[in-house]
C-alpha cells in the first residue's frame, strides 16, 4: 500500500518557503533522499496552521481569468498551491464529511468517493485537517496488466485505514490502488504532485474490487480521443489510419485504442467478428488478449 512516511517535527514554513524549497530541492519522489526532501516540504506546511485559509481567500479573490492563465485553479474540492513548477506542483484536497451537504447534494462519486483508482503519476500527502478520509488500500503488479475494460487486475487488499492529521504517505505511481470513503467530518490534505510528460502515454485505471478487474480507464490522450472520432466518422481514411495504428503503431495502448475505435465502429457483425478474430493472432499478446475477451464478452 501507499507508504507511511517519517518525519521530524519542524518550524512552520510560510507557503512561499515551501515552494523555494521545492524548487531549489524537488526532483522526484522515488529515490528516499527525494522523499526526505519533500516530507521535509510537507511537514513544513502542516506545521503552518495558517498558510491554507490565507491561500483559500486569495483564490476566492481570483478571476476566472487568472485562472485560465494557470496563475491559480480552485474547485469544490482542491485548491492549487501556487502556480505549477516543472515536474510538479502543490494542492491541497478538501474532503467534505459523509453527512455534509455537498455529498447529500452531489452524491459520492463527485468527491472520487467509492472510485477504486489507481494514479499515473506519484504523490506526496499530509493529513492536514479533521479525521481523514478513509481507505481501502490495495497493490497491483502493473507490469502484468495491459489495461483493457474487464481485464483480471489481481489487486491485492492490504487495509483500510485513514489519512488523519499529520500521517504522511507516498503513493507510487501505477502500484497503489485506493478506494476513498468519506470521511467523518470535513477533512483537508495536502500533496506534492508530480508531474512528467510522459506520464499522459501511461493509463490511470479505475477497478471493480468485487470482480477483481480493470473497470475503465481514466486517462485519455487527446490522439485516442481523435482516433475515436475519426472512425465513428466513417470516413475511409480515419479506418485506414486506425487500421495501420492497430498493426503498426510503437505504443500498445494506441493499439489498443485502434481496436476499440475500430471494433465499436464496425459497420457490421461480421466485419467486427473478422476483426477479433485476426487481432487474436496479433503480434502484441496484450492485443491478443483483450480481442480474445471481446470475443467471449459477446459470445456469453
Ligand atoms: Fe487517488
Amino acid at each position: 500500500m501507499a507508504l507511511d512516511i517519517a518525519y521530524r517535527v519542524q518550524e512552520p514554513l510560510t507557503l512561499d518557503e515551501a515552494l523555494s524549497l521545492g524548487d531549489a530541492n524537488l526532483k522526484g519522489l522515488e529515490r528516499e533522499q527525494e522523499r526526505e526532501n519533500a516530507a521535509h516540504i510537507l511537514a513544513g506546511l502542516y506545521a503552518n496552521r495558517d498558510f491554507l485559509a490565507d491561500a483559500a481567500i486569495d483564490a476566492l479573490k481570483l478571476t476566472y481569468a487568472d485562472e485560465t492563465q494557470g496563475r491559480r485553479k480552485y474547485g469544490p474540492q482542491v485548491i492549487t498551491l501556487g502556480a505549477a513548477r516543472p515536474g510538479w506542483f502543490l494542492r491541497a484536497n478538501i474532503w467534505p464529511g459523509v453527512n455534509d451537504y455537498a455529498v447529500r447534494a452531489s452524491g459520492k462519486d463527485a468527491f472520487f468517493y467509492g472510485l477504486p483508482h489507481d494514479h499515473n503519476f506519484d504523490f506526496l500527502t499530509i493529513g492536514y485537517h479533521g479525521p481523514g478520509y478513509i481507505s481501502d488500500y490495495y497493490e497491483q503488479d502493473y507490469e502484468a496488466i495491459i489495461g483493457y475494460k474487464g481485464e483480471p487486475a489481481g489487486l491485492r487488499f492490504i487495509e483500510r485505514s485513514a489519512l488523519f492529521e499529520g500521517r504522511m504517505l507516498y503513493y507510487r505511481k501505477h502500484r497503489d490502488v485506493h478506494c476513498q470513503h468519506a470521511p467523518d467530518a470535513l477533512s483537508i490534505s495536502l500533496n506534492i504532485m508530480m508531474t512528467a510528460p510522459e506520464q499522459y502515454w501511461f493509463d490511470q485505471c479505475r477497478y471493480d474490487v468485487k470482480r477483481n478487474v480493470v473497470e475503465t480507464i481514466l486517462s485519455q490522450g487527446a490522439n485516442e480521443a481523435m482516433l475515436h472520432i475519426a472512425v465513428a466518422a466513417c470516413d475511409e481514411n480515419g479506418r485506414d489510419l486506425a487500421t495501420e495504428i492497430l498493426w503498426n503503431h510503437p505504443s500498445q495502448r494506441m493499439q489498443l485504442a485502434a481496436l476499440q475505435a475500430l471494433s465499436e465502429n464496425s459497420l457490421s457483425q461480421m466485419e467486427k467478428d473478422k476483426l477479433l478474430d485476426q487481432c487474436r493472432r496479433h503480434g502484441s499478446a496484450a492485443i491478443a488478449a483483450a480481442a480474445s475477451l471481446y470475443i467471449n464478452q459477446h459470445e456469453q
